[in-house]
């Protein structure tokens, strides 16, 4: 019988050409310098067991696949339904840094914590007396979940988008115009730039997943990082929002609740089961990687570990 590791080897080499197909993000300058033809994947099993495969040491930057780290400390430090006060929890069929629903709802809430407004503003339900403070508390729970201590951002990374996010800064005003964003806007955005720089490999994906997974035991390190309720609450947004403006298709066509990140990370959840860990930063028209995503179509059909 073919081993998993081999069956992920073979997967990966029959998806690596799609990566031609796709294009590394731009539009933070930094990240076009990364290798478009990279692709690994990394799978912890909730009884432990891991199998990897491809590029699985290759570093990249987390991006938007941390709004579910973001997420996760606001109903860890507050309460779900003080954020549904300032946050809704429904899908977005716009793009993930689209402002038009910002502008035309009455309440002029963020549809979701995955979009980019949703999440620079869930970073204020974490514990912290400054932005400096929450960014830390974030990082920590990272730290907590991995049980490694020496993850850290990419400055290079940070720097560029920090130079370069016009589009995030266009949507923090425009929360702080309309009263939904409170405090110093540039110290948010600062937060979320370093959030969106943290450095991972396909293995910490892989952890936070299968702690999902694990209904907030840390696969790594045994110990309770977050509630059960937790973890499907974030389960159920990545299934609806975690890939963005296609999260409908992606659930036919994969049906594993994932999140997706412009530096070509992906993440994937099997209740229960397993957490997928992806990187691949050739991306679709969507920003999500575009080989990533045919792997995951693989991966729940030879291993069944589709939710549906
Ligand atoms: O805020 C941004 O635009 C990026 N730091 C993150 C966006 C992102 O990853 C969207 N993902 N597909």
């Amino acid at each position: 019988m073919i081993s998993i590791n081999d069956l992920l080897t073979r997967m990966v080499k029959e998806c690596r050409p799609y990566c031609k197909t796709g294009k590394v993000a731009s539009y933070i300058p930094e990240l076009s310098a990364y290798d478009k033809n990279l692709l690994g994947i990394y799978l912890i099993r909730t009884d432990l067991r891991e199998h990897f495969a491809g590029d699985s040491t290759a570093e990249f930057t987390m991006q938007s696949v941390s709004k579910v780290l973001i997420l996760l400390a606001a109903l860890i430090d507050t309460d779900l339904n003080r954020i549904k006060t300032k946050i809704s929890f429904e899908p977005s069929h716009d793009g993930f840094n689209s402002i038009v629903n910002l502008e035309t709802r009455d309440s002029h809430k963020p549809l979701n914590p995955f979009i980019n407004s949703g999440a620079i503003l869930s970073i204020g339900f974490s514990n912290g007396k400054t932005y400096e403070d929450k960014f830390c508390r974030i990082l920590s729970l990272l730290h907590e979940i991995t049980g490694n201590k020496n993850i850290g951002i990419h400055e290079g990374v940070y720097k560029s988008e920090k130079m370069t996010g016009s589009r995030n800064r266009a949507l923090a005003y425009f929360m702080k115009s309309v009263g939904v964003l409170d405090g110093d806007v540039e110290e948010v955005l600062d937060a979320y730039f370093k959030i969106c720089a943290i450095k991972v490999t396909v293995k910490e994906l892989a952890q936070i997943a299968a702690t999902l997974a694990n209904r907030g035991i840390s696969v790594s390190t045994g110990k309770r990082v977050f509630s059960p309720e937790a973890a499907q609450t974030v389960n159920a947004m990545m299934m609806l929002c975690g890939m963005y403006d296609e999260s409908g298709s992606f659930a036919v066509s994969v049906g594993l609740p994932s999140k997706s990140g412009v530096g070509g990370g992906i993440m994937s959840v099997s209740p229960g089961k397993v957490g997928v860990g992806i990187y691949g930063p050739a991306l679709n028209e969507k920003g999500s990687s575009i080989a990533g995503i045919e792997l995951l179509k693989k991966l729940r059909n030879e291993l069944d570990i589709g939710v549906f």
